[in-house]
């Protein structure tokens, strides 16, 4: 499937930094149950679109320059395909996940043996409920963490033990945007985008004063998870419908690829949902894991 051709910005210079990505085959994609609003199984679904989609998502990488890895698919688990959910790493060291609902705990045991097999040098399975890089995300060396629908308060603390960045807790009240990389992205090391919307008044509030130039969506673009877009410093990858926030996204410079994940949405997940970033150093690690 090809893939419109990126549309540049006219804003300042913005440098991509190579990145490394896991990535999980829909091949056994189907929404045989509901753990999200926007599951319904007895709705029909495509397991080829979904791979087709998913396919042109890694070309896309590919073709940035960027890393994939994969995790073979599990029969049983049609939530594999979101590897975002699956752990947190940050210098080599990984926080894989504990799933909240039971018809997904199957997938921790997938990534433990994934991880361990490649020597990343820790691999934690945290003891509280958290699904990884769906509520937690990296933003430079602090990490903002979604609680309210999946992932434990607590995990936030045991996540900061672990490693040894400031965790920012924020409340998500809206059960569309259950997990808090369905409402809010990561551009750049100090540059999110989000939707205010999905948020408590409280965590409003702190977004607003630890990034006062975030770029923020509209009600139209969040709900085709706009939001769920993944950067790599100069390139932003989104849903092509969400024409708002590429607009704003290119004045500032970054270069925006539109993508359709419509079929992967069903299961409420999109672009950043199926992608994990695996982060390591050259100090923790001599050379990326295998
Ligand atoms: N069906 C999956 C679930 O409800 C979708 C996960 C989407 N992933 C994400 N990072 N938001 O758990």
């Amino acid at each position: 499937m090809a893939h419109p051709s990126p549309a540049a910005g006219t804003g300042p210079h913005r440098v991509a930094r190579p990145r490394h990505y896991l990535m999980c085959r829909p091949g056994h994609f189907d929404v045989s149950y509901s753990i999200n609003p926007w599951m319904h199984p007895e709705k029909p679904t495509a397991t080829a679109v979904a791979v087709a989609q998913w396919e042109n998502l890694r070309q896309i990488f590919l073709d940035l320059g960027h890393r994939v890895d994969e995790l073979d698919p599990v029969p049983g688990l049609p939530d594999m395909v979101y590897t975002a959910n699956g752990a947190l790493l940050h210098d080599g060291t990984v926080v894989v996940a504990r799933f909240r609902h039971a018809q997904r705990a199957a997938e921790s045991d997938a990534y433990l043996r994934w991880f361990a097999a490649r020597g990343y040098p820790v691999v934690h399975q945290a003891d509280r409920i958290n699904e990884g890089e769906g509520d937690f995300l990296l933003v430079g060396r602090r990490i903002l963490a979604g609680f309210g629908f999946r992932t434990d308060p607590l995990a936030h603390h045991e996540t900061q033990e672990i490693l040894g960045l400031p965790v920012i807790g924020l409340h998500l009240t809206d059960p569309r945007y259950y997990h808090l990389d369905t409402a809010l992205a990561v551009l750049d090391d100090d540059e999110i985008m989000y939707y205010p919307a999905a948020f408590s008044p409280g965590s409003q509030a702190v977004l607003r004063e630890l990034y006062p130039d975030a770029v923020i969506a509209t009600s139209a673009d969040a709900e085709i998870f706009g939001l769920n877009a993944v950067s790599d410093g100069r390139h932003v990858v989104l849903p092509a419908a969400a024409v708002d926030l590429a607009a704003q996204l290119r004045k500032r410079g970054f270069v925006t690829i539109g993508v359709d994940m419509s079929e992967l949405l069903k299961g409420g997940g999109g672009a950043k949902c199926c992608t994990l970033e695996l982060r390591y150093s050259s100090t923790a690690c001599a050379s990326p894991p295998a």
